[in-house]
Order: C-alpha cells, then sequence, then structure tokens
C-alpha cells in the first residue's frame, strides 16, 4: 500500500508491480523508462496511462488520431498521470482485402495483449473507422483494465455541386449513376474528390458513427463524444478532458466490467435502433458480449428492436449527415430522448449515471432528431429474421429498404461465387426482372472468407438501365453500414458450413416478409433436407497463418464471429 501526496492511504498501482521490488527487471524496466528521457520522479508512484492507438497512414479514417493522442497526453499530465502511447495494428475498412472483419479479432487480440502485457494502470483507447472501434471494446472488455474511448469523429459532409452527400451512401448511388451511364468519366472524378473531403470516419450512419456511438452508449466514452465532427476544436477538447478522467478512473479503479453490463448492452441496442444504426452492430455487440461473459442472443435485438422508435434523420435511412447531428444535439440528445427504455442507472465512464449524463441535453433540431412521438418509424432500425433459410436467424435494415419490397416472394437467381457475379451483373442478357430474387452464398465468415461486405450486391445494369433502383437480395454475407436498399443478411447458419442458404437453386421461390420476420424458401423441408444431404463444403480459403486459426475458431453470425478461444472463461483477467 503506498500513500498518494494527500498521504491518505492509496492502493498499489498496477505498474507499480512492474517498477517496484528487488529483483533486476524492477530495476532494469525503471533504467529503461529514464531511457525515454524521464526522471524517476516523472513516472514514480504515478498512473501510467497507456493511449492505444489505431492511428495509420493505411486507415484514412483514422490518420488524426496522433493529433488527438496529443490532446489526451495534455490531459493526464494535467492530472498526474503520466501517459505512453502505443500502436496496434490499425483497420482501413476500404483497404484491406478480403475484408477488415477477418482482422478484427487479430486487431482485439493485439489490442488486449498490448494492455495486459505492460505496464500501464489505465488506458485512452483511440478509434473511428469502422472496425477498430469493435476491435478495440472487444480488447478492452477481455484486458479489463480502466478505460475509456476517445472517438475520431466523423468527416464533415461531403459536397458536390452545392450539394450535400454522404461518403459511401451517396458514393454507392452516383457510381450506380456512373454504371447506367447517367454520369460521365469527369463528372465521377469531380465527385471523388468531393466525397471525403476531410479526415475522420464515414459521416452516415454507417457502421463507424454506429459503434462510436454505441461505445457512447455503454458508457465507455464521456457524453457527446461520437458525434463532434473530427475537424472540429471540441474533439480536442474532449480527448484532453477523457486524458484527466482515466487518471481520476485509475484511482476509482473502474473497469469495462463495471461498466459494460447486461443493462449497458441492452442500453446499447436500445440507442442502435433509435440511430438507425448499421447492421454489422449486431454482429460487434454480440461479440462484446462473449467477452465479458454477458448472455446476448439476437432475440434480445428482436424485442429491443420492437420496443423501440427510429428517431435519426440520417442517411443511409434518413436524410441528414453526422455533421448536422451534432449540431442538432448529437447522440445525448437521442439519449434523452428514449431514457425511458434505457437503463438510466447504469454507470459511465464520467463515473456518472446514463440519465445523469443526458438530463439536460438539448435538442436544437426536432426534423434531424425526431421525439418517440413522432418518430420515423415505430420500430428500430434493424429487424432480425428466421425462417427455414435461417434457423439461427438474419438481418435486414428495414428503414434503409423500399417499403414495397418489404413484403415480396419472387424466383431467386443464385451466385455461388461473389467475384463471378460482379461480371455477370454487367451482362445486358441475364436473365432477370424487378421480382428476381439474387441469392449469393459463400459471404459468411467461413465462406468469404472473413465475413465481407458482399451483401449489398450491387443492381444489375439491365435493371439499373430500366430505372430500377432496388429489388431483394439476400446472402450469408454483411453489407457496409454506408449501404441500403431491400437486402436480407447475415442468414446463419452460413451456406459454406451447410446452412439452408447452400440449398436454394435457381428458380426457387424466394419468401420475404418483414412483417413476419421470416425469409423462407417456398419448398418442403424433405426436400431442403434432401440437397443438403449432397452438400459438399468448399475448399477452405486457407491452410496457414491467421486464416487457418480464423477458420478453425470463428463463429456463426448469430454468436458474433469471435474466436471461440476468446469468449470469457472463469479465471483472472489481469496477469
Ligand atoms: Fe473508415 Fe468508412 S472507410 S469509416
Amino acid at each position: 500500500m503506498g500513500m498518494s501526496s494527500s498521504d491518505k492511504p492509496r492502493r498499489t498501482l498496477r505498474s507499480e508491480t512492474w517498477y517496484e521490488g528487488p529483483e533486476y527487471y524492477n530495476f532494469a524496466r525503471r533504467a529503461y523508462m529514464r531511457s525515454e528521457g524521464l526522471t524517476r520522479g516523472a513516472f514514480h508512484g504515478k498512473p501510467l496511462i497507456g493511449i492505444c492507438n489505431s492511428w495509420s497512414e493505411l486507415n484514412h479514417c483514422n490518420i488524426h488520431l496522433r493529433e488527438l493522442a496529443e490532446a489526451v497526453k495534455r490531459g493526464v499530465w494535467a492530472a498526474g498521470g503520466v501517459p505512453l502511447e502505443f500502436p496496434t495494428i490499425s483497420l482501413g475498412e476500404v483497404f484491406i482485402r478480403p475484408t477488415a472483419m477477418l482482422l478484427r479479432n487479430l486487431m482485439a487480440m493485439d489490442v488486449e495483449e498490448s494492455i495486459r502485457c505492460n505496464p500501464i494502470d489505465g488506458v485512452v483507447l483511440l478509434c473511428g473507422c469502422d472496425k477498430t472501434t469493435p476491435a478495440q471494446l472487444m480488447g478492452a472488455a477481455s484486458a479489463d483494465i480502466p478505460s475509456i474511448f476517445v472517438t475520431g469523429g466523423p468527416m464533415l459532409s461531403g459536397n458536390y455541386r452545392g450539394e450535400w452527400k454522404g461518403s459511401g451512401t451517396d458514393g454507392r448511388k452516383m457510381f450506380d449513376l456512373y454504371r447506367s451511364g447517367s454520369l460521365s468519366d469527369e463528372e465521377l472524378n469531380e465527385f471523388e474528390g468531393c466525397m471525403a473531403r476531410s479526415h475522420g470516419h464515414c459521416m452516415v450512419m454507417g457502421t463507424a458513427s454506429t459503434m462510436t456511438s454505441i461505445a457512447e452508449a455503454l458508457g465507455m466514452t464521456l457524453p457527446g463524444c461520437a458525434s463532434i465532427p473530427a475537424p472540429d476544436s471540441r474533439r480536442k477538447a474532449i480527448a484532453e478532458e477523457s486524458g484527466r478522467r482515466i487518471v481520476e478512473m485509475v484511482w476509482e479503479d473502474l473497469k469495462p466490467s463495471q461498466i459494460m453490463t447486461r443493462e449497458a448492452m441492452e442500453n446499447a441496442i436500445t440507442v442502435d435502433m433509435a440511430i438507425g444504426g448499421s447492421t454489422n452492430a449486431v454482429v460487434h455487440l454480440l461479440a462484446i458480449a462473449r467477452r465479458l461473459g454477458l448472455p446476448l442472443t439476437l432475440d434480445d435485438f428482436h424485442r429491443i428492436s420492437a420496443r423501440t422508435p427510429y428517431l435519426v434523420n440520417v442517411k443511409p435511412s434518413g436524410e441528414y449527415l453526422m455533421e448536422e447531428f451534432f449540431y442538432a444535439g448529437g447522440l445525448p440528445a437521442v439519449m434523452r430522448e428514449v431514457l425511458p427504455l434505457l437503463h438510466g442507472e447504469a454507470i459511465t465512464v464520467s463515473g456518472k449515471s446514463i440519465a445523469e449524463n443526458v438530463a439536460a441535453a438539448p435538442c436544437h433540431n426536432r426534423d434531424v432528431i425526431r421525439t418517440r412521438e413522432a418518430p420515423l418509424h415505430a420500430e428500430g432500425g434493424t429487424l432480425i429474421l428466421y425462417g427455414n433459410l435461417a434457423p439461427n436467424g438474419a438481418v435486414i435494415k428495414h428503414t434503409a429498404a423500399s417499403p414495397q419490397l418489404l413484403e415480396h416472394r419472387g424466383p431467386a437467381l443464385v451466385f455461388d461465387d461473389h467475384h463471378a457475379m460482379i461480371l455477370e451483373l454487367e451482362r445486358d442478357d441475364l436473365p432477370v426482372d424487378e421480382n428476381t430474387v439474387i441469392v449469393l452464398k459463400n459471404g459468411g465468415p467461413l465462406g468469404g472468407p472473413g465475413f465481407p461486405e458482399w451483401g449489398h450486391i450491387p443492381m444489375p445494369k439491365r435493371l439499373l438501365q430500366r430505372g430500377v433502383m432496388d429489388m431483394v437480395r439476400i446472402s450469408d454475407a454483411r453489407m457496409s453500414g454506408t449501404s441500403f436498399g431491400t437486402v436480407v443478411l447475415h442468414i446463419s447458419p452460413e451456406s459454406a458450413v451447410g446452412g439452408p442458404l447452400a440449398a436454394v437453386q435457381t428458380g426457387d421461390e424466394i419468401v420475404l416478409s418483414a412483417s413476419q420476420r421470416r425469409i423462407d424458401v417456398n419448398l418442403p423441408q424433405e426436400e431442403i433436407d434432401r440437397r443438403l444431404a449432397a452438400f459438399v463444403p468448399p475448399k477452405p480459403h486457407y491452410d496457414r497463418g491467421y486464416g487457418k486459426m480464423f477458420l478453425e475458431h470463428v463463429t456463426q453470425a448469430h454468436e458474433g464471429c469471435d474466436f471461440d478461444f476468446l469468449h470469457a472463461v472463469a479465471t483472472p483477467k489481469n496477469e
């Protein structure tokens, strides 16, 4: 037991077990810390705060995080701590092949082990792009030392010839116009420079904005952090404040496992539904919960979706962009609006409850953030579907779908291979009309591999040229949170492990009923079973390295796609 400057007894710091003691390595660690130019007094007896930075020049969304780390450091020093910034791998969503999701678990392991194995008492985690936030949440949950998240913030709104354009969502729309011949090479080139015009993550309610909002809803950021645009000076201010706060959290020994409780998970799902969040949030939250040993299933999403109104009028489901969302009051205004549906007593990194954090949060624009009495939709943004095609569940973002297609039956056009499908969809003689249901197999965790974002199957060129902009598409893949359309995703079990999707053949009738929460193929069960009895699994994509480990240990979509050996077990976490 040491003594603080106020001479009150204090608990021994975790880092002191590295530095204090009679062994050679206690001395050596002090000596090598001094090689960084610190005096012994600069770090002796003070909380050492790791700054876990997912900065990378291969991740444009997180390119400003080193500047943000400097703001965090100011706060840490000011509060009497010692900041120590360290890198982990980073996952640039649009750069990594075959998909950043393949590496989410690798990054989560890097984060966990970097925290667990080093002499730090608390950690500030800097994230932004889609997979970096869930990977850090998973790693921090497993390491379980005091942790606070500082998200990188959304980009400024894109603007093309006077019109506001959202990264991802409008990018896809403009590219479809280009494919159909309605946009020239010159226009596409001009738009290319307009879509993502600042640092920060995608500025629609895609996966990045959803997951940073979820970090806040879980209680893992200071209130208001998720929505501040990346270049806004207030983001550095909240980073500094977070640096100050983590030092206090160390002395309070306030850990992620005390914050990310079952109640916090339900709060996160409620907020996800109210904001019309990305379907990817379902997979990530299931994974985070399993890291903490919390029972969470698709049924929880099903139940909470049914009771939560969709309120946030931001693309891809709505009209506005994240910058306007911030000006309207951002996430605290939404959380205040849905407070009766939240566990308001849930504690957060601020040391206060959710209810205390958002009690006075103002809303400045009711067109952007609707009231519970006048929502954009009575139910949450993500529906869970079951049926003979998805015994373990599937998802659809019904708020970003075409209402007239949510009850639909039509003949399947089946593709086994994503890359071949992309070429086929350009054919002028593709046997397809607006009633066809495009079915893609082999897009799941093993089949992709890595559960790629292939679920937003491009519209066939032939239909685009006729002005048809949406049709029912189903798969065992994910889609980008920036995407839209009547697409059923995450069908589980996936086709590559012999799920019923593997039995579907071109011409079979597919039946989607959002109102019944069902996705089915209109075949007798005996016929499905007969076809599956002849199922031959595809050849594994990897026979060595990380990919092989992924294939051997990844769980299915309805279980979160983490590695089975990373789920919580009843053993000590910290050492
Ligand atoms: Fe990083 Fe969209 S590419 S959030």
